[in-house]
């Protein structure tokens, strides 16, 4: 914005021969203004935008529901990344970073607030396979970083991550999240929203 208010200041200047540095107080409190206001907007649209990243999983308010789609965003990137061919390696990586991106932010959430609320709950052991199964998430991505990505082999190794994923997920919708949901209180679920929320933000 700044920037901008200066290209049509200097052109004015020069249009009334006067020198770019010799702005009477008016231009000079303008530019002033104007830059103070672009700090501002910038500052405002990093906020803008983390708050629009997170609403995007958060704007439900409930947790199960934010998780739930999420996995839906999960599975939407894997739906791209199935429909590239060998020769589209650039779009692989890309969208590879993607999803590394949603699941390290999934993750975060899950290991962070909703896997120890289970084991609060006296569920350690499915707090525990589901970390298992984390971690074998992480496996996977770092072998599908690390192989070449202009091979059959390399999607059928997303193809194979992938359904490992869905069932994960089938559990952690159709059992585990429920059956956490109705051991807590309206007051703990609100709760565990706000937590998981918030760890969520730290990736917007
Ligand atoms: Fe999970
Ligand atoms: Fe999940």
């Amino acid at each position: 914005m700044a920037t901008k208010t200066q290209s049509r200041q200097s052109s004015k200047s020069r249009s009334s021969e006067k020198s770019a540095f010799n702005w009477g107080d008016g231009n000079r409190n303008m530019l002033l203004g104007a830059a103070v206001a672009g700090a501002a907007v910038g500052l405002a649209a990093n906020m803008g935008r983390k708050f629009l990243v997170q609403a995007t999983s958060g704007a439900s308010g409930d947790w199960a529901d934010a998780l739930m789609m999420e996995h839906e965003l999960t599975l939407a990137i894997f739906d791209k990344i199935e429909a590239t061919d060998d020769s589209q390696t650039v779009m692989r990586s890309h969208l590879l970073m993607k999803l590394k991106y949603a699941l390290s932010k999934h993750a975060n959430e899950e290991e962070n607030v909703i896997y120890p609320a289970l084991r609060h709950a006296g569920r350690t052991q499915d707090a525990e396979e589901l970390v298992a199964e984390h971690g074998m998430v992480k496996n996977y991505l770092y072998e599908l970083e690390t192989m070449r990505n202009d091979s059959p082999e390399w999607l059928a190794r997303v193809r194979s991550f992938r359904s490992m994923i869905e069932e994960h997920i089938r559990d952690e919708e159709d059992n585990v999240f429920p059956t956490l949901r109705s051991q807590l209180s309206d007051e703990q679920n609100s709760k565990l929203s706000a937590m998981m929320n918030k760890e969520g933000f730290k990736f917007a």
